[in-house]
This record gives structure tokens, C-alpha cells and sequence, in this order.
């Protein structure tokens, strides 16, 4: 079995190809990414040379290289975490967005039909169901929740996941999509909520809380993810949507206080800064229908995932040193600089 791995040099798709190398000893594993500014080759530094590894440089959305990739490879399954994955830069900047997420994944459609790819998988989002309100917990995305999306990230991820439902019904390509809930854990770039108040904290820097902090994320562990995704793999019904969380749901402060008091530091870091545009205010799933298909149950709860992912940007700090130390810095500034307190 060969599988592409695209987006492997990011967060969660690096968490992927660790595991299936560790977990499926079987299963031959080509990383495609292009080391945009969220791709780390650095990350994939234990795997270079493993023997059922292999890292390739390119663009999902040049099609000559990746037709050329596709006839030389002959992959068995393609799985798709390739993206533009921050909500922030989507509002500063949704062009890259729509290239890359709705474009690059028509791309790898049309490889994946040309060249036989017994399984297309898609990872999404559950930020294609929009939001719900805070007042109703009670309320959860299932699989059924009508496609409502907030930012340009969330509208070309949806873009994208009826793009690959066409190409099902339309080419009979078999696909599969998943959409999970917030992940956190190891390689998380420092822009996202955990590892940016984690690295912020750590140096006494003020945390940006946007809005009141109010708003509620369904946290996931990224190897749950992970697992999740091979089970819809070896086991999940062609053509359909999983949805992937564990009920693990937090208020944004709440997050931020945990961190603070992991670190021992103290709550006046804390800083409140404007809202981001469109803001969801609470995401939340249901994963009944993958666990009841499928088996699937998170292993890591909130409490142990957080001191885990905690313990590991402590330990590895040159990893997220390094990123901060370069173009990042002019990024905190030009995305923060006008936001006030
Ligand atoms: P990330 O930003 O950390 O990583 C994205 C990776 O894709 C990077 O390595 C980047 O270099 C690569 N990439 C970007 N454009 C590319 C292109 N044109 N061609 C090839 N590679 C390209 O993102 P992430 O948080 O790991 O998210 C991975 C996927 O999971 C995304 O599709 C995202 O929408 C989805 N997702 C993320 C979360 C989350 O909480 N982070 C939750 C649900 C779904
Ligand atoms: O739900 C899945 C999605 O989760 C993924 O599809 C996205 O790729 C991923 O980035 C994430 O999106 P969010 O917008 O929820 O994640 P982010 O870490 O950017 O923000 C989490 C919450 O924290 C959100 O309510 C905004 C808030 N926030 C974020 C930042 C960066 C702050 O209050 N301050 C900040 O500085």
C-alpha cells in the first residue's frame, strides 16, 4: 500500500505520518507538502530515513507536477491535510485560500480519477457547519448540520468537501471526509490559540484574548485525530462525512487560565484585545455516527492533553524558538500591532 500524504510538514499531518509510519509498518508513506511558512521540514527530521518514508517538495495545485507525481507514484490512497489552516490570515488574505484549499484539492480529484486512487480522503473541518450559539449547549454539528460557513478558511474548506462529494457522485471516486473539531498537541504552529499563549507566557509577554473570551472550542488531542482518520480509512463507508470530537469543550479563557496555571504565571498576562471578524462563538460535535460505526472513542481527555502538550513545548523549545525568531515576528506585529487592548 502507498499512500500520499499531502500538508505532512504542518501540524496535524506530521502527527499522521508519525503514526501510520509507527503504527502500520505495512504502509508506504510519500509526504507532499511546500513547506509554506507553516510547513517545517524540521518536524519530519526522525522520519527522513526511514525506509517506507519519502518527502517531496511541491504545490497540490501545479498540475503538471502533480499528474507527473501521480504516474510516477501509482498511490493507493491520498489523504488530503494540505491547506491554508488560519482563520486570522484568511480574513487578512482569502486569495491563497481559495488557490490552495479549493483549487489544490480540485487538483489532487482530477490526479486521484486519472490515475486510479483507490481512496480520497479529505480532511475538513467542523468550522464548515458555522457556529452555535452559546445559550444552547444542548446543540451539537452532526453529520446532517447544512454547510453554513463565517471566514474565507471555513468557505473554501466547505468549497472543497462539496468539491470531493461531486467528484464522488458525479465520477464515482471513492472518497471519504472527515471533520474534526479543534486539535491541539506537538508541532502546533505558534499562531493558533494553545501554542501561542504557551510560547507568549513562557517569555511574560501579554495574551491576546479576543472579544471576552467567551467563545467555545471542542478541543481534540491531534493523535485522536489521527487514529480517527485511519479508522475511516481502513474501515468508514465510501462516499460519506465522519464527523471527529471528544465533548471536550472550552471557553477560550478557560483554555488561557489552564495554560497560565500550568506555567505558574499569573491571570494579569492576560490581555483583551477586538474581536476577530465573524467570530464563531461556540463549535461543538456530535461523534455518534463514527463511533458507532467505526469504534472510535477519544483516548486523551482535555486535562491530560493540555499538561502533555505543555510538557512538550517545554521540551522542545527550538522548534518553536526557531519559528518565532523569523518571519513570524513581523506577523505577530502586523496581526496584532492594530488590535489595542
Ligand atoms: P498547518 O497549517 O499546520 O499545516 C498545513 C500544511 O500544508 C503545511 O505543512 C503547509 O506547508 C502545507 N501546505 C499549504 N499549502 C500547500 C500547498 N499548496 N501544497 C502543498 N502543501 C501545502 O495546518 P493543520 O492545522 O495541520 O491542518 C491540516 C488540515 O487539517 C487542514 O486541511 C485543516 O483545514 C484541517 N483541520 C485542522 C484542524 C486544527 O485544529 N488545526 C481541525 C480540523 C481540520
Ligand atoms: O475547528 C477546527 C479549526 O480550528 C480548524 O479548521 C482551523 O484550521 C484551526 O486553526 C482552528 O480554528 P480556530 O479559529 O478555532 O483556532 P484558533 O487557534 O485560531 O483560535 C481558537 C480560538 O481562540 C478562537 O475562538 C479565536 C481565539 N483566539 C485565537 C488567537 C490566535 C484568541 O482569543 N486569541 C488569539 O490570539
Amino acid at each position: 500500500m502507498k499512500y500520499l500524504v499531502t500538508g505532512g510538514a504542518g501540524f496535524i499531518g506530521s502527527n499522521y505520518v508519525f503514526y501510520v509510519l509507527k503504527h502500520r509498518p505495512e504502509i508506504e508513506v510519500v509526504c507532499l507538502d511546500a513547506l509554506t511558512y507553516a510547513g517545517n521540514l524540521s518536524t519530519l527530521k526522525d522520519v527522513m530515513d526511514h525506509p517506507q518514508f519519502k518527502f517531496v517538495k511541491g504545490d497540490i495545485a501545479d498540475r503538471d507536477f502533480i499528474d507527473q507525481l501521480f504516474s510516477e507514484e501509482q498511490f493507493d490512497v491520498v489523504v488530503n491535510f494540505a491547506a491554508e489552516s488560519h482563520v486570522d490570515r484568511s480574513i487578512e488574505n482569502p486569495g491563497i485560500f481559495l488557490q490552495t484549499n479549493v483549487l489544490g484539492t480540485q487538483t489532487l480529484l482530477d490526479a486521484s480519477r486519472k490515475y486510479n486512487v483507490k481512496r480520497y480522503h479529505q480532511v475538513s473541518t467542523d468550522e464548515v457547519y458555522g457556529d452555535l450559539p452559546l445559550d444552547q449547549p444542548e446543540l451539537f454539528f452532526t453529520e446532517e448540520t447544512p454547510i453554513h460557513t463565517s471566514s474565507p478558511y471555513s468557505a473554501s474548506k466547505a468549497g472543497s468537501d462539496l468539491l470531493v462529494q461531486a467528484y464522488n457522485r458525479t465520477f464515482g471516486l471513492p472518497v471519504t471526509i472527515s471533520r474534526c473539531s479543534n486539535n491541539y498537541g506537538p508541532y502546533h504552529f505558534p499562531e493558533k490559540l494553545i501554542p501561542l499563549m504557551i510560547s507568549r507566557a513562557l517569555a511574560d509577554e501579554k495574551l491576546p484574548v479576543y472579544g471576552k473570551g467567551e467563545n467555545v472550542r471542542d478541543w481534540l488531542y491531534v493523535e485522536d485525530h489521527c487514529k480517527a482518520i485511519q479508522m475511516i480509512l481502513e474501515h468508514g463507508r465510501v462516499g460519506e462525512v465522519y464527523n471527529i470530537g471528544g465533548h471536550n469543550e472550552r471557553t477560550n479563557l478557560e483554555v488561557v487560565k489552564t495554560i497560565l496555571h500550568e506555567l505558574n504565571k499569573t491571570e494579569d498576562l492576560i490581555t483583551y484585545v477586538t474581536d476577530r471578524k465573524g467570530h464563531d462563538l461556540r463549535y461543538a460535535i456530535d461523534p455518534t455516527k463514527i463511533t458507532t460505526e467505526l469504534g472510535w472513542t477519544p483516548e486523551t481527555t482535555f486535562d491530560e492533553g493540555i499538561k502533555k502538550t505543555i510538557k512538550w513545548y517545554l521540551e522542545n523549545k527550538p522548534w518553536w524558538e526557531e519559528i518565532l525568531s523569523g518571519e513570524y515576528q513581523n506577523y505577530y506585529e502586523t496581526m496584532y500591532g492594530q488590535r489595542g487592548e
